[in-house]
């Protein structure tokens, strides 16, 4: 596996060593340093994993100089134009296209698993009205191993696909009755007879006293931004996921871990945080005084929405996002949004601004898709769970990918310890 090494030397203690590197198919070399500290007594240090590789993964590939994302090769500017997200979600978990048979079957799957047992609904009476539904999300997940315990045994791979179509299917179901929690309105059941995205919207918006019919440009939005959000490697809430999952954990309590990940305004948090920020700014005038604001390094403010740690050009998924956002916003009659607008203006702004081109911050996979939620009628509150439902794709195909790899081990990071040295106790009356 690895053909070349990497010198390292250690000048004061007048020594060196080798170690092997890793060259995957794409991408750069990465040093292996498992061995560093029984060779040579140290560590390595890097918070926040800026330049270290966790696992070996062959689901996705981002090249963040270039603005490249590919889900098993293919690049996801295809994947958003020609596909469906249960033919990615296939792709995800599989490594392969499906050919039109297995795709019917997987669909078939994923539709006969979207149905939540009956008495988890009571769960929910237990969150009250007003609370958050990422909240919900999180319990109402890791509750999922109380109920489906007859395939929980990670060592058995049939056993890890059960699992992994429950999730999946029973994400939008979950999600949709947080949201009709939050109305105090009954739960829509869903509807075998509807795609995945469709089925969605109608357990979202029906009502047993009101059909409704699902918008095709609202479905085919949302089939897009679910693909879109579908993977993107080791990102906190996958390595959450499978940091969880090392220790053998149970894949819901596993996913419960990275939907509680996912939160943080950092991350999938911020599709929610975007649209706080754009009412808060309220009007183009605005603008120049929050890009002041977010340049000041004694001011917490942040653009939301800007700037990523992999992508240093364009995120390509933004790129395809605020296309689709102009192309929803025509269609349901927005066209003239006003947070369309300050959208625009405060990139257009960013985008000339010395402090923003030399830390490369570009608009995010974030920065658009609220607006397109928004105009579809989704709730801010709920526009990280819409982020949640296509990442549980990502999340059960990494973890899957990992307990199937020999080599996983638990994960267990080293620290530099900082605190007091040695000392002896000293007895209360004493202190
Ligand atoms: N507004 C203003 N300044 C920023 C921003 C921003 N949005 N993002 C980064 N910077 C500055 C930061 O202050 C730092 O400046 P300096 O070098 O002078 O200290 C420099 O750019 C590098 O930032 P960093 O925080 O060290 O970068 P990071 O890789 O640790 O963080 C990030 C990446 C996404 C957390 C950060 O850019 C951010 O907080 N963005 C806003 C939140 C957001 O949109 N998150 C969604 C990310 S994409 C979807 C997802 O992951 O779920």
């Amino acid at each position: 596996m690895a053909a070349k090494t990497f010198t390292l030397t250690d000048n004061s203690n007048n020594r060196s060593m080798e170690l092997p590197v890793r060259q995957g198919t794409q991408g750069p070399p990465t040093i292996e340093i498992a061995s560093l500290y029984k060779e040579m007594g140290v560590f390595t240090y890097d918070p926040g994993f800026l330049g270290t590789g966790s696992c070996n993964s062959a689901i996705t590939y981002i090249d963040g100089e270039e603005g490249i994302l590919q889900y098993r090769g293919y690049p996801i500017e295809q994947l958003a134009e020609k596909s469906s997200f249960l033919e990615v979600a296939y792709l995800l978990l599989y490594g392969e296209l499906p050919a039109a048979t297995e795709l019917a079957t997987f669909e078939n799957m994923i539709i006969h698993h979207t149905m939540i047992n009956e008495n988890l609904k009571n769960l929910y009476n237990g969150f009250h009205y007003d609370a958050h539904p990422m909240a919900i999300m999180t319990g109402v997940v890791g509750s999922l191993s109380a109920f489906y315990h007859d395939s929980l045994d990670i060592h058995n791979p049939r056993h890890r696909e059960i699992s992994a179509h429950r999730l999946i299917a029973k994400m939008p179901t979950i999600a949709a009755a947080s949201y009709k929690h939050s109305k105090c309105e009954p739960f829509i059941y869903p509807r075998n007879d509807m795609g995945f995205c469709a089925n969605f919207l109608h357990m979202m918006f029906a009502s047993p006293c009101e059909e409704y019919v699902p918008d095709p440009v609202a479905v085919k939005a949302i089939e897009v931004l679910f693909i879109l959000h579908a993977d993107h490697e080791q990102n906190a809430s996958t390595s959450t996921v499978r940091l969880a999952g090392s220790s053998q954990a149970n894949p819901f309590a596993c996913i419960a871990a990275g939907i509680a990940s996912l939160w943080g305004p950092a991350h999938g948090g911020a599709n929610e945080a975007v649209l706080n920020m754009l009412e808060e700014i309220g009007d183009v005038s605005q603008v120049e005084k929050y890009v002041l604001k977010a340049k000041d390094k004694d001011d917490p403010f942040r653009l939301m929405g800007f700037g990523h740690r992999v992508y240093k050009n364009y995120d390509p998924r933004a790129r395809i996002i605020r296309k689709v956002c102009h192309e929803v916003l025509a269609s349901t009659g927005h066209a003239d949004s006003p947070l369309m607008e300050l959208a625009v203006k405060l990139e257009e702004i960013a985008l000339k601004d010395d402090y923003f081109i030399e830390r490369k911050l570009y608009p995010n996979v974030d920065f658009y898709s609220g607006i397109i939620y928004r105009a579809l009628g989704i709730p801010n509150n709920m526009f990280t769970v819409m982020f949640a439902i296509a990442r549980s794709v990502g999340w059960t195909a990494h973890w899957m990918e990992m307990i199937a790899d020999p080599s996983q081990r638990i994960g267990r990071p080293r620290q530099v310890y900082d605190g007091a040295p040695k000392r002896d106790y000293v007895p209360v009356d004493k202190r």
